[in-house]
């Protein structure tokens, strides 16, 4: 490939500008000519598309969202759509992408890479769903930011001795709360890859506040429903009414930590690297610290394991 062009789609990540920075720096190191794609998919349809320079990438290394901008674009759904989308790049001879972004976007970049574009894909989202990588860009960045909040609320919730519910994103996907339950002492944390009985929950809080504990916090993936009716079934069983917090898109916001800008900056360029060698319809991951390249076809095919081991940790920690 000679000329690349980079696109971020779906929701967006901490740490995408970063990996967007890395596919510019060494394509440009590499002496490809590399273009950008602003708002996703739409974008290539819409022909939104400008060459970049060392210097359009400045100062973004430690910015939250992504200066491409993202979208959801149904238009490119179609095969009507994709077509253009391709012809698009093609007419400036641009013969290789890399997209950043989550499993629906893809789902797009396997579809270019079959319509004879060279394509590369990069796990942009913070929810830790895409197979085939330890981690996803933006994980990090966002199980810290619920950390600080879960260490934040449990302050107050000792004070007034209370219980808590804290809802986190994470979509279909429970390493979110998973990873921020533990790292924050959570007494009780609910993922849809586990089955939960809230009996033995509420039994549980009853018997701890009957012994003295005066506060506990219950963290929800939103995989499993809404933080609001989990307190009212535990209201409804022991009388105890956990205040419910729900995190929101303050977990997507922010300044990417140290782990998020480095797997992006190493992902970024791997991504070149292997559009260099002639690779496609690729996601780049790192596996216990080793750059990956898997199949996309086989990537949105299989489902994330879940850590079960960190959940049977979380439990034996949290008595
Ligand atoms: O995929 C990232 C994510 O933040 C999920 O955790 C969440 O379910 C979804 O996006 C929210 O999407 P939106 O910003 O469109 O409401």
């Amino acid at each position: 490939v000679k000329k690349i062009a980079v696109l971020t789609s779906g929701g967006d990540s901490q740490g995408m500008n970063a990996a967007v920075r890395a596919v510019v720096r060494s394509g440009l190191y590499h002496g490809l000519e590399v273009f950008a794609v602003q708002r996703g998919y739409s974008g290539l349809i819409n022909d939104d598309i400008r060459e970049m320079d060392l210097r359009s990438v400045g100062d973004i290394i430690q910015r939250g969202g992504t200066i491409l901008q993202t979208a959801r674009c149904k238009e490119f759904v179609t095969p009507e759509g994709q077509q253009l989308a391709a012809d698009n790049l093609r007419k400036r001879g641009i013969d290789g992408l890399v997209v950043i972004g989550g499993d629906g976007s893809y789902q797009g970049a396997n579809k270019l890479s079959k319509l004879g574009i060279k394509t590369m894909g990069l796990p942009g989202t913070i929810d830790n769903d895409i197979p085939f990588t330890d981690f996803t860009i933006g994980f990090d960045t966002a199980v810290s930011i619920v950390v600080d909040a879960i260490n934040k609320i449990r302050d107050t919730m000792s004070s007034h001795e209370r219980s808590s519910i804290v809802e986190v994103m994470g979509r279909h996907c429970g390493d979110i709360a998973l990873y921020a339950g533990l790292a924050s002492g959570a007494e009780t944390i609910l993922v849809p890859e586990v089955p939960y009985d809230l009996d033995e929950i509420a039994n549980r809080m009853s018997e701890n506040f009957s012994q003295g504990k005066r506060h506990s916090i219950i963290i929800v993936a939103e995989g499993v429903g809404k933080g609001e009716n989990i307190s009212a079934e535990i209201m409804k069983r022991n009388g105890i009414e956990p205040r419910v917090t729900v995190l929101g898109h303050i977990q997507r916001g922010g300044t990417p930590t140290h782990n998020d800008r480095i797997l992006a900056s190493s992902l970024g360029d791997f991504a070149v690297r292997r559009l260099i060698e002639g690779d496609s319809g690729k996601s780049c991951g790192m596996i216990k610290g080793e750059l990956v390249a898997t199949d996309i076809d086989k990537v949105v095919n299989t489902k994330k394991q879940f850590n079960m081991e960190l959940y049977e940790l979380s439990k034996r920690l949290s008595q």
